[in-house]
């Protein structure tokens, strides 16, 4: 069984980006990339096969808080794990229930040995720790998995930060020592990042990505980004820690973002991206489109019968009309959430094909400043 392969394969001379090639046990992933998240081991409202399709993902992200709840463990242990109870056959990443469990308010207690929490579905108490949290994953059989870590919140004070990072490092040693003294269930390879944490405290993002380095994993994470703090602050954390992260390991950067923060990302050495973005954002009508981004939802689409982008390509951005999308979200028809899902996926999917290749010819850095400013275009 194969480890997991990093292939640095060319860097912009005019900023951080690079393009590479990730190895995992199913299949390649070409870098940067974004990751389509697929919370309860289904990206909402989208099959399978138009994942793969038409939408051209090259891994997605499952759950583990929202996998373990629902269907529970034993059932994915049957089916063989995730990729074969839904079908999905290239690589998954599964977030490890450190954002999920924080997010759930005064339902969760944190303490050293781990964070106590009732379901969000009927109430029951669980534990989540290190170590259990490495088997779950291990059981739903993600290629890759994230370390059990403590998304600090946004704001908080410097004292809290401090803590909460030492604490994520120390849940790191008890994450790898588990890790490492068990085996993949399924037969293939099986691979642990950890993750960045220290809030917007430069001393001490310094300090957690130097320690997450030491490590010395197959790829690493930046957490507790996106949480509300300034697009500055992220990216200027983000400067500090991909500088002393490994250039020859992927960087995974959570939770981001919007199309410019994940172009700004890249320029800053980012390497892989996941977002709920593209998809909840579809639901309520807000498309990214190649010309800038559309609330669909608005009275000047009532009669464009335009597709949805043209220049984009796929079959739903092509086949279908701004104007009959429109009437469908109106209509609270379940349609309008796949039509829209699909094609702002394809466009995220296309944003980062659009990098490698801008990598790859020399000028993303001129590319992506000219892009930035048309994504944000409010049409
Ligand atoms: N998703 C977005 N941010 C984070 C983070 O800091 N930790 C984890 N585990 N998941 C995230």
């Amino acid at each position: 069984m194969s480890g997991l392969k990093f292939e640095l394969k060319k860097k912009d001379p005019q900023s951080k980006a690079r393009l590479g090639e990730i190895t995992t046990g199913h299949g390649k992933i070409q870098t940067p990339i974004f990751m389509p998240v697929g919370t309860a081991g289904t990206v909402k409202s989208v099959h399978t096969r138009e994942i793969k399709e038409d939408i051209n993902a090259e891994i997605i992200l499952g759950n583990t808080y929202h996998l373990y709840l629902r269907p529970k463990l034993e059932i994915l242990e049957k089916a063989g794990g995730l990729h074969k109870f839904n079908g999905w056959d290239r690589p998954i990443l599964t977030d490890s229930g450190g954002y999920q469990v924080f997010s759930l308010g005064d339902m969760r207690k944190i303490t050293e040995e781990g964070v106590l929490f009732r379901s969000h579905i009927d109430g029951s108490k669980h534990l989540f720790t290190p170590e259990n949290v490495m088997d779950t994953q291990r059981t739903i059989g993600a290629d890759i998995i994230m370390a059990f870590d403590e998304c600090t919140p946004y704001p908080c004070d410097y004292a809290y930060a401090k803590n909460s990072m030492e604490r994520t490092h120390r849940w790191l040693q008890r994450c790898v020592d588990r890790f490492d003294s068990t085996d993949p269930k399924y037969g293939y390879h099986q691979s642990l990042f950890p993750i960045v944490q220290g809030s917007t405290f430069k001393d001490l993002r310094i300090k957690s990505a130097e320690t997450i380095a030491s490590f010395g994993r197959e790829g690493n994470a930046i957490g507790g980004l996106s949480v509300g703090e300034p697009a500055e602050d992220m990216y200027e954390m983000t400067d500090l820690v991909t500088d002393i992260l490994p250039e020859d390991k992927p960087r995974y950067l959570m939770g981001v973002g919007t199309p410019a923060n994940i172009l700004e990302g890249i320029a800053l050495g980012v390497d892989m991206f996941d977002c709920v973005m593209p998809t909840r954002n579809a639901r309520n009508g807000m498309l990214f489109t190649t010309q800038g981004v559309i609330n669909i939802k608005n009275l000047k689409w009532a009669d464009d019968f335009s597709p949805i982008d043209e220049e984009l390509g796929g079959y739903v951005s092509t086949f279908y009309s701004k104007a009959y999308l429109r009437h469908l979200i109106h209509a609270k028809e379940i349609l309008a959430a796949q039509i829209a899902s699909i094609h702002n996926l394809t466009f995220y999917l296309w944003l980062v094909r659009e990098a490698r290749k801008h990598i790859e010819a020399g000028d993303f850095r001129e590319w992506k400043d000219v892009m930035v400013k048309k994504l944000m275009t409010r049409l």
